[in-house]
């Protein structure tokens, strides 16, 4: 049994969902509101034997044990297995041949130590009195202080060295991270950090990750960062995150600043929404991060233009990496599906010569009202593009539109985009239609119709009083006609033995270019790309999201390199779907490829067909205790699910039939 399997047997899962959300139990369910949206009438439900949950209602989503809690918490995988592994008292650790994870875990340790180590500097040696000084100059608290665990350095060569060593940790492991250097010439070692102020910087979890430490005056660098180590990787890291989290969530709204030192005055003044991008423009990364726990971004720059304009640029850069919600737009041919940015981008200029520091230091009252007035990112890229480009050319107005339009064509309000396709048109002066015309090209549009989204991504919500499609009202019967069965041809993955979860996961692994090729097929079939949402099985899904990371990024595939990126306890299962993926047939050919997307409708018929028995079970107890409401919204559920059951086994029977014929080509050519 993996060890998700094992934790979930030992926690119970109505018990855990309680502690979000009270639970009836009805029948062999359990019921409640949705911990995830709010609602009056209960339309969450547990099921117990399965050991899952799904909200019928507005998130129509669902999951296990740890789905839930990744949601509820906004975890990574990682996170939440160590959380519940704790719980259910499953260790980690014994999962063997994981010198990687616990390298990174012994890194994380000689962090602590060497934190602890400066810390206890700071409060007490006497050659710290100038960083006591320091630190009293810019009015930073002694509870800030202890809250950041800021400490200091000694300007000595191997304060920190002889103070780790003594605790066993070994000079590897310190050089790896980042606290030692080498001197080449003198075969020997060295401390990285010396007479400077010490900001530890930890990871969301609050592990101490990497420091970066502030010289006492003058001198350069000002702030020495921690190099990149197996832990730190300075694109990735928010510092004050593990501290701002529940702010930023409670808010609604993140604010982000440059430096250290400012999201510590921000925090000292009580306002704990504020985490630092460490000086460098945002990553995409970052954002992604940030996403995980609000959609509002309020940029709070220095007043300095020159920065500014490369941090908007940038800004718009790394905006591509951010959530788009589809919205549907009325067209004179019709209905499509525009993309719309799903996050809402700030700027708050701080006043001339003054950073977030200073102002909140010196006038709070400032500080909340310049967050409140943040002006949206389009209006400082309209500036930008303004400084930036020729304007009176021909050439300068095409390229003003062409960087314009997109950021004009994601907003969500339509009386917004007409607000600025106008300033657009004043700024070049060209015609406001011509302008409105490259805005609405601009509009990633994507035809996918409503009904073939998959399990899970549909739009289940129950519609209070839809129009006639309830049986009472209609009178008519209440499900719509399921085709008749499925074509018999047993499918590959069942040749093999395989699960098909495991049949395609197996071959994902083993070509990862078939991502690719899977997702464009899906495209042309109408059919919503693979997710992670399409795999049931928790480590599946983690593997899955992972793999998706990996070939979005530039790094040649690699096999090894890709388990150092999953949790130990992932990598058993990575190695049998390795060893399956080995052998089976490559997918070298037309058909043994459009098998794999058959494999993949079928997943997701196999999980609409659960549901659509769920619902059903639902409707009957709903009924046998006269709650006629509940039945009719249910039914209302039933009645979409069905559709998209339909739509799915067309798709699956059109796929059955490409493969005939594909077949037969095959066996002209022999395999190529
Ligand atoms: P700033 O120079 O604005 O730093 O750089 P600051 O936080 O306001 O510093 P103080 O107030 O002068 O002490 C912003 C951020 O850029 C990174 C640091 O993360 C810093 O907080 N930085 C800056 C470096 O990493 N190295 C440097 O030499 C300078
Ligand atoms: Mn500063």
């Amino acid at each position: 049994m993996s060890v998700s399997d094992e934790i979930k047997q030992r926690i119970d899962l109505v018990d855990f969902i309680s502690r979000y959300t009270p639970l009836k139990k009805a029948g062999a369910t359990y019921k409640g509101l949705c911990p995830f949206h709010s609602e009056r009438t209960p339309s969450f439900v547990v099921f117990p034997h399965t050991g899952t949950w799904h909200c019928f209602g507005a998130c129509s989503t669902g999951g296990d044990l740890f789905g839930f809690l990744m949601r509820k918490e906004n975890l990574e995988f990682r996170e939440a297995l160590q959380i519940l592994a704790r719980e259910a008292g499953v260790s980690l650790e014994d999962e063997t041949g994981d010198r990687s994870q616990n390298r990174r875990g012994q890194i994380y340790e000689a962090n602590a130590a060497a934190a602890a180590y400066f810390a206890e500097v700071l409060h007490n040696h006497p050659v710290a009195q100038t960083a006591r000084d320091y630190l009293q100059r810019r009015a930073i608290d002694a509870a800030t202080r202890d809250h950041f665990q800021l400490g200091f350095a000694l300007e000595s060569w191997s304060g920190l060295r002889d103070y780790l060593s003594a605790r066993k940790f070994d000079i590897d492991l310190q050089l790896e991270a980042g606290l030692l250097k080498r001197s080449e010439e003198r075969d020997s070692t060295y401390d990285a950090f010396r007479g400077r102020v010490m900001i530890p910087i930890r990871d969301r979890m609050g592990r101490v990750i990497g420091f970066g430490g502030r010289i006492l005056g003058d001198g350069q660098p000002k702030y020495l960062n921690t190099a990149e180590t197996p832990v730190f990787h300075k694109s990735h890291v928010i510092y004050g995150l593990d501290m701002a989290y529940e702010a930023i969530r409670s808010a609604g709204q993140v604010v982000i600043v440059e430096g250290y030192m400012d999201v510590i005055a921000a925090h000292q003044h009580g306002f704990s929404n504020v985490v630092a991008c460490m000086g460098t423009a945002l990553t995409p990364d970052q954002l992604q991060q940030l996403q995980r726990y609000t959609n509002t971004f309020v940029l709070a720059l220095d007043a300095d233009s020159a920065g500014q304009q490369a941090t908007i640029r940038g800004l718009n850069q790394a905006r591509q990496a951010l959530t788009r919600v589809r919205k549907p737009a009325v067209t004179a041919t019709g209905l499509r599906f525009e993309e719309r940015l799903g996050a809402a981008l700030y700027i708050a200029s701080m006043p001339e010569g003054r950073d977030p520091d200073e102002v909140v230091r010196h006038d709070p009252s400032l500080w909340r009202q310049l967050i409140a007035e943040a002006k949206p990112l389009v209006d400082f890229y309209f500036a930008v593009v303004a400084g930036q480009m020729d304007l009176s050319s021909a050439r300068g107005k095409g390229a003003a539109v062409a960087e314009l339009a997109p950021l004009i064509a994601e907003l969500d309000d339509e009386i917004e985009r007409e607000h600025y396709i106008q300033q657009l048109s004043r700024l070049v002066q060209v015609d406001e239609r011509t302008v409105a015309g490259r805005v609405q090209a601009a509009a990633r549009t994507s035809q996918v119709p409503a009904q073939a989204r998959p399990a899970g991504q549909g739009r289940l919500g129950i519609q209070k009083r839809a129009p006639a499609s309830t049986p009472e009202e209609t009178g008519a019967p209440a499900e719509l006609e399921i085709a008749p069965s499925l074509p018999a041809a047993p499918e590959r993955s069942e040749r093999a033995g395989l699960h098909p979860e495991d049949y395609l996961l197996a071959h994902l692994l083993r070509e990862p270019d078939l991502l690719i090729w899977l997702a464009g097929a899906a495209h042309e079939r109408e059919i919503v790309a693979i997710d992670a949402g399409d795999w049931q099985h928790v480590e599946h899904q983690e593997i899955f999201r992972a793999l998706k990371r990996w070939m979005s990024s530039d790094e040649q595939w690699d096999v090894e390199l890709f388990q150092e990126t999953l949790p130990g306890p992932l990598h058993g299962r990575l190695a049998r779907l390795i060893a399956a993926g080995a052998e089976l047939p490559a997918a070298n050919n037309d058909e043994l490829r459009t098998d794999l997307l058959k494999v993949l409708v079928r997943m997701r018929l196999d999980r609409l067909k659960a549901r659509s028995m769920q619902i059903k079970y639902l409707i009957d107890e709903a009924t046998q205790q006269g709650e006629r409401d509940d039945a009719r919204d249910l039914y209302t559920v039933n009645n979409q699910v069905l559709r998209d059951l339909s739509h799915l086994q067309t798709t699956y029977r059109n796929l059955s039939r490409v493969l005939v014929s594909q077949g037969r080509a095959e066996q002209g050519v022999k395999i190529r």
